[in-house]
């Protein structure tokens, strides 16, 4: 296990690609890059609960942040091959990090990358994709904007013999995909759950009764729903019971997803919730929110349009910079952080082996020797072909009290002399 600090190669590129705009971007690094590897040493303090997703495998990780960033075991004797990376958007923020940190991985390791941004639009991915396959990439790693959309063209890439790793969200209903690489999606949303029963004391409530409302993700996101069903699986024996009520009464995924999980779409949302059913001073006690770019608009739309003066629980994922402000200043009460500097790594060593010939499967992981939780996974993730083989990372929450631990202490963020934290870069 190799393990480098966090060079100030990878802040430059990460603040270059940071909100550098929408739109399909394509970037070609060269092998032999002198641009550092990415990847860090996460804590493991996240639930070690189960979770719907039935692990197999999983490797023992380090109790402690450090400062110290682990680099893949991959080896930098690419040949020249050249990997295609798709992600969806800019203008959602972690897909920059995701982008940087990948690029960086594989540049390091001696390949060449060809990066796409398709600003959302699953047309877009699919003609970016179509030109990476036009270009002969060596392997295709995608994270979908729409995962049942992608079918037609990787099952192009299959013809070319292009292997693709489905990244962080699943690709539906294609035999193309080898692998996923991702969170334990449903746990992320039991972590918010439970975030939730555990700040408003649910279990102590007796015949108290608290408010609650729902904000989901996507539905063309196949993470969406595991997200939300671990929330709700974990909410739901309360509002059962009557400890929790939803007044708006919209309890089903389909009644409280996001397009395109955009923060004004889900402000508005909650500014017709908050007029229709708060408006007569009824308190609203917590706000779960998939991520934090509905976050953020539900964070506004709270601040705009509820007439109660309480703090309201708001929970997010994914540690966006406005809302780790918002959590400083009490206006968010936690996000599930999710490490994709690790993320990054296991795509890297998945593919390396991908492309040596081999078959990985659980022992890639005590083979890698990374330096974070992960599990191979052969049971949850079906894409309507077949259980898709996937390596499952492990989340975090993170809260006001415990974010310089979790995200300064490692390097992911910095944090100015008024306590908000800017992403390394
Ligand atoms: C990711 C989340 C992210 C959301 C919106 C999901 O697929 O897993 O981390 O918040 O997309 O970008």
């Amino acid at each position: 296990m190799k393990k480098r600090i966090v060079s100030t190669l990878l802040c430059a590129a990460m603040a270059a690609s940071l909100f550098a705009g929408c739109g399909s971007t394509a970037s070609t690094g060269s092998a032999g890059s002198t641009s550092s590897a990415a990847g860090s040493s996460s804590s493991a303090a996240a639930s070690s609960s189960s979770s719907g997703a039935a692990a197999d495998t999983t490797s023992s990780g380090s109790d402690t942040a450090s400062a110290s960033v682990q680099a893949s075991s991959g080896t930098a004797s690419a040949g020249g091959q050249t990997i295609g990376i798709s992600m969806p958007t800019k203008s959602l923020e972690r897909w920059n990090r995701d982008g940087s940190y990948l690029e960086q991985q594989f540049e390091k390791a001696g390949y060449k990358v060809e990066l796409t941004y398709s600003d959302n639009k699953s047309a877009q991915q699919n003609n970016d994709i179509e030109g990476l396959i036009a270009d002969k990439v060596d392997l295709l790693v995608v994270a979908a904007i729409d995962g049942e959309a992608l079918s037609q063209v990787l099952n192009e890439a299959k013809d070319a013999g292009i292997p693709v790793i489905s990244y962080d969200r699943l690709i539906m209903n294609t035999d193309a995909i080898s692998y996923y690489v991702s969170f334990d999606n449903y746990t992320v949303g039991k972590l918010q759950g439970q975030f939730v029963v555990d700040q408003l004391d649910l279990d102590n409530a007796g015949d108290k009764t608290y408010n609650i409302e729902f904000t989901a993700g996507d539905p063309a996101d196949n993470n969406a729903t595991y997200f939300f069903n671990g929330a709700m699986d974990v909410l739901k024996p309360y509002i059962d019971k009557g400890t929790l009520k939803v007044p708006s009464g919209q309890t089903e995924f389909d009644q409280v997803a996001t397009a395109q999980w955009d923060t004004s779409t889900a402000m508005k949302r909650f500014q017709n919730i908050l007029g229709s059913y708060y408006s007569d001073g009824t308190q609203l006690d917590a706000a779960l929110c998939s991520n934090d770019s509905t976050a953020l608009g539900v964070t506004q739309a709270i601040e705009s349009d509820y007439a109660g003066d309480n703090k309201v629980i708001i929970t997010g994922q994914d540690g966006d910079e406005a809302n780790l402000a918002n959590i400083v200043d009490g206006k968010q009460t936690m996000t599930v952080y999710k490490a994709v500097a690790n993320e990054a790594v296991v795509t890297l060593d998945l593919a390396e082996a991908m492309l040596a010939g081999e078959k990985p499967d659980d022992s890639l992981i005590s083979k890698s020797g990374w330096d974070f939780d992960c599990s191979y996974d052969t049971s949850s993730y079906d894409n309507g072909t077949g259980v898709i083989p996937s390596y499952l990372l492990v989340p975090t929450v993170v809260t006001k009290d415990n974010m310089k631990k979790e995200l300064v202490d490692p390097g992911y963020y910095t944090q100015d002399s008024d306590g908000y934290l800017h992403p390394v870069g």
